[in-house]
């Protein structure tokens, strides 16, 4: 059966998702037996827009790449009573990441499962805020709330540990989380210093005009949270979390480490305690040059996962852009219609 999907959000990972539908398409229909079409699309610059019936997607494309508002099938509903009245059995928040208040993104996300619809996000916003009480909402509704986009885009890390880690225990994760900051130190070691690293960074789209978000930890925090909450069934808040940026680190510092063969990081980490208790913590790091995460340079993500049967596994991978976030949204969207054919 078709999956019916709602867009809301249709910003770089929102275009990203249906340009991976446009153009694999047929590989997806041959290899998992996956077709999914876009009945309802909800965006602030480019408009509202819903067909029963599917839309024209690559007119739509084409309109937002061209920064055109819709033309065809455009609605007046607002965001929460498209998503309840619309036919999609998927809906995919993609709006921005609001760390205080979660944004609209909790009320898209409540909307849509409380009219039993599934939800996928990679939006930190409902995950590191709201995660226990939307998979409850989800659980009583018959549906799944699925995050893997959240962390590290399409960089497997929740699927992983549900999936091919499932029966290890995991009493450690530990990485580099953010990207932006992983490339200003990996820049900072080339001897650049920390303001001249930041305008490049900004320049390049990796930091934005306000970068306290990732210079202050802030966004790897969220992850933390994420993390200690959905791996190891913690309930933290976001403001349980220690959290250090990179703001402080000069290239004395880094001059320092080098000479003991090691090099900072900014390391999220989420451990599980003898008694239980799970603790998250975000702050810079020297990472000796043996550990496999010191060889992780630029904009790359990473974490390592300590378990009980396999001891240290590294995962390491893109954590941000429209294809890569795009296609956390796919596999979560495959996931769905796999157990929905059980
Ligand atoms: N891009 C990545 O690589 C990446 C990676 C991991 C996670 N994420 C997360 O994924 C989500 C989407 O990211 P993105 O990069 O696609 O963001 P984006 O490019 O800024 O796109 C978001 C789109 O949603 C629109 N929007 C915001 N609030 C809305 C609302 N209430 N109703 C309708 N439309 C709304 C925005 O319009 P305005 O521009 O007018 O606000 C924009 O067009 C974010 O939560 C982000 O943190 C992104």
């Amino acid at each position: 059966m078709k999956q019916k999907l709602a867009i809301i959000g249709f910003g770089t990972v929102g275009q990203g998702i249906c340009e991976i539908l446009l153009s694999k398409k047929d590989y997806l229909k041959k290899k998992y037996g996956y077709s999914a079409e876009v009945v309802a699309v909800a965006d602030f610059v480019y408009g509202n827009c819903y067909n029963a019936k599917g839309l024209d997607l690559k007119k739509m494309l084409d309109q937002a790449k061209n920064k055109k508002k819709f033309t065809k099938d455009v609605v007046k509903m607002d965001n929460v009573t498209l998503i309840k009245k619309c036919n999609a059995n998927v809906v995919c928040e993609l709006t921005f990441t609001d760390l205080k208040t979660g944004g609209p993104a909790i009320d898209h996300c409540k909307a849509a499962l409380s009219t039993k619809k599934h939800v996928v996000t990679s939006n930190k916003g409902p995950a590191a805020l709201k995660y226990q009480e939307l998979a409850k909402l989800a659980k009583k509704n018959g549906v799944e709330f699925k995050i893997e986009g959240t962390v590290v885009a399409g960089t497997p890390i929740i699927n992983l540990t549900e999936g091919p880690l499932a029966g290890c225990e995991i009493t450690k994760i530990r990485g580099i989380l953010n990207g932006t900051t992983n490339y200003m130190l990996t820049e900072m070691e080339k001897g650049m210093a920390y303001d001249k690293v930041l305008k490049i960074a900004q320049d390049l789209g990796y930091a934005e005009a306000d970068p306290t978000g990732d210079v202050e930890g802030h966004d790897a925090r969220g992850k933390v949270t994420i993390l200690a909450n959905i791996v190891m069934g913690a309930n933290l808040k976001i403001a349980d979390v220690k959290c250090k940026g990179i703001t402080k680190i000069s290239l004395d510092d880094i001059a320092k480490a080098k000479k003991e063969n090691a090099r900072w990081k900014l390391i999220g980490c989420v451990e599980k305690k003898a008694d239980g208790t799970v603790v998250g913590s975000v702050g810079p790091e020297k990472v000796p040059l043996t550990h496999p995460l010191a060889g992780v340079m630029g904009a790359t993500n990473a974490l390592t996962f300590t378990t009980d049967m396999l001891g240290d596994v590294t995962m390491v991978g893109p954590g941000a852009g429209k294809i890569q976030t795009g296609y956390a949204i796919l596999t979560d969207m495959i996931a769905i219609s796999k157990a929905c054919k059980k």
